[in-house]
């Protein structure tokens, strides 16, 4: 069978392929505006509204796409975030702006009182910060940022300076969120993996006691539609689990030490509770270690020994390999480390390690076949690959991670399907991206058949990637690092 031609009952009725998009002039312009616009002087928020701070891997992929209008600019995003590091190494998922009222944002800094809860990990006492993480694109942004203008960054030493922040950071997920004892690192909190509401959460979140209602206010809910946002019974649940992990000081344990059920019942009764191996969490630190590979062969030199970072990558990949990889599903999975077991579902993030280049063979050409047929519709009835499969009971083409498609996941995979030889595939995403980016004036997400907008609109990272895939064409990710033969 014809994988890439099945169709979703949903298909019928998505209108034509190329819906035309509002003309106010070149869509470089309009995104480079939306940069502008959301830039606080320091960093840029993703939404001036939805999201009035300074969000991690938000502002990696707005790096990366801002260092073709100012790689001064991007290089003071990655620096912003980075000065807000952790002593134990972590960098949180939110920097808050002191400016911005508390009440603009929910969970807001008097919820994860960083400086406080988060002495003994060393949370800096002059910024207040969330306390969990997120995807650590930071290695990555910071080589493109670099190699946006090599000249400015050798004078600025952008690099020399982030080197022992990144490498503590990976430090830190290596070894303090290694909870599974296998290599790779756990995400505590479904925030902490940025695809917040996927349905690959639901087993593990059933385990969480949702938070008392009463106890707290949803700012999002003052800028986003319900229909596209989390329920509430899900919030109540993100809720439960980051005051818990605030409540025992932001303490993470490792390996064996919490291997096998949560705790039963007692304050804190969700430690535990949720922790997970994601193959997309793990495929971009795979993807940094791979960056900082080559960051340390700009600041030492031809002449220094092999970076230990690009062996780390491959081991990571084995390890990846090993742990995630379904060969019936052909997709990587997530691992419920509570239940021990792979978590059924299909969600984008199993996609991800496409932009890997040295998985095993074949796994690849699995990833793409998995792309293209009716789980995910690549070149076929989805225009932008959704956040979850499009035939699971659980897909929803609007609500937040639950089915529609990102810009971010998108470009990544635009950028798998080049490395892996796709040319013509990722022609296609990327002509598409570029259409719906524009029509949707920049939307935080959109359904993955039409097109439609949903969530916030002028939404940075879109932005920022339209300006990347506009500017970088159909360069891959890694130029300059294929020749140092980091993929063999
Ligand atoms: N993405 C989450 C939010 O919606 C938390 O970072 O606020």
């Amino acid at each position: 069978m014809d994988r890439s031609t099945t169709t979703h009952p949903l298909a019928a009725h998505r209108p034509a392929r190329r819906a035309a998009a509002p003309s106010r002039g070149p869509l470089r312009e309009r995104a480079a505006e939306v940069l502008w616009a959301n830039w606080t002087g320091t960093s840029t928020v993703p939404s001036r509204a939805l999201y009035p701070h300074q969000w991690s891997w938000d502002s990696a992929f707005i790096a990366i796409g801002l260092r073709h209008l100012s790689p001064l600019r991007a290089q003071l995003e990655l620096e912003t975030l980075l000065s807000a590091q952790w002593g134990d190494g972590r960098v949180p998922h939110i920097v808050f702006n002191d400016a911005v009222p508390l009440d603009a944002y929910f969970p807001s800094p008097d919820f994860w009182r960083s400086a406080t809860a988060g002495r003994a990990a060393g949370a800096p006492a002059d910024v207040q910060t969330s306390g969990i993480v997120q995807p650590p694109v930071h290695a990555l942004a910071a080589w493109l940022v670099h190699r946006a203008d090599p000249g400015l960054s050798r004078a600025r030493s952008f690099l020399a300076r982030l080197r022992p922040r990144l490498t503590a950071w990976h430090r830190y997920l290596l070894d303090d969120r290694d909870a599974g004892g296998a290599g790779l690192a756990a995400v505590l909190h479904p925030w902490e993996q940025g695809m917040d509401n996927s349905p690959c959460w639901d087993g593990p979140l059933s385990r969480v006691e949702p938070a008392d209602p009463g106890a707290f206010r949803r700012a999002d809910l003052d800028h986003g539609a319900p229909e596209d946002r989390p329920t509430d019974t899900d919030y109540g649940r993100y809720v439960r689990l980051a005051v818990d992990y605030r409540d025992r000081g932001y303490a993470d344990v490792r390996g064996s030490d919490v291997t096998g059920p949560p705790d039963a019942a007692g304050p804190g009764a969700s430690r535990g509770a949720f922790r997970v191996e994601d193959p997309a969490f793990n495929a971009l630190l795979i993807a940094s270690e791979y960056a900082l590979a080559l960051i340390d062969a700009e600041l030492d030199g031809p002449a220094a020994r092999p970076s230990a970072h690009r062996a780390r990558a491959r081991t990571l990949t084995e390890a990846l390999v090993a742990r995630l990889w379904d060969p019936e599903r052909e997709l990587f999975l997530c691992r419920d480390l509570c239940s021990g077991e792979l978590i059924g579902e299909r969600g984008v993030t199993g996609l991800i390690p496409l932009v890997l280049p040295a998985l095993p063979p074949g796994v690849a050409a699995a990833l793409v076949r998995t792309a293209r047929g009716p789980h995910f519709g690549l070149g076929g009835p989805a225009r932008l690959v959704p956040s979850h499969d499009l035939t699971g009971a659980a897909f929803d083409p609007r609500r937040y991670w639950r089915g529609p498609a990102w810009f971010n996941t998108n470009w990544l995979l635009e950028k798998g399907l080049r490395l892996h030889g796709e040319q013509d595939l990722a022609d296609g995403l990327r002509a598409d991206m570029l259409d719906v980016a524009g029509a949707s004036c920049f939307a935080e997400y959109v359904d993955p058949y039409t097109g439609e907008g949903c969530g916030a609109r002028g939404f940075g990272w879109t932005a920022a990637l339209t300006l990347d895939l506009l500017r970088e064409g159909r360069d891959g990710l890694f130029e300059g690092a294929e020749g140092e033969g980091w993929g063999a």
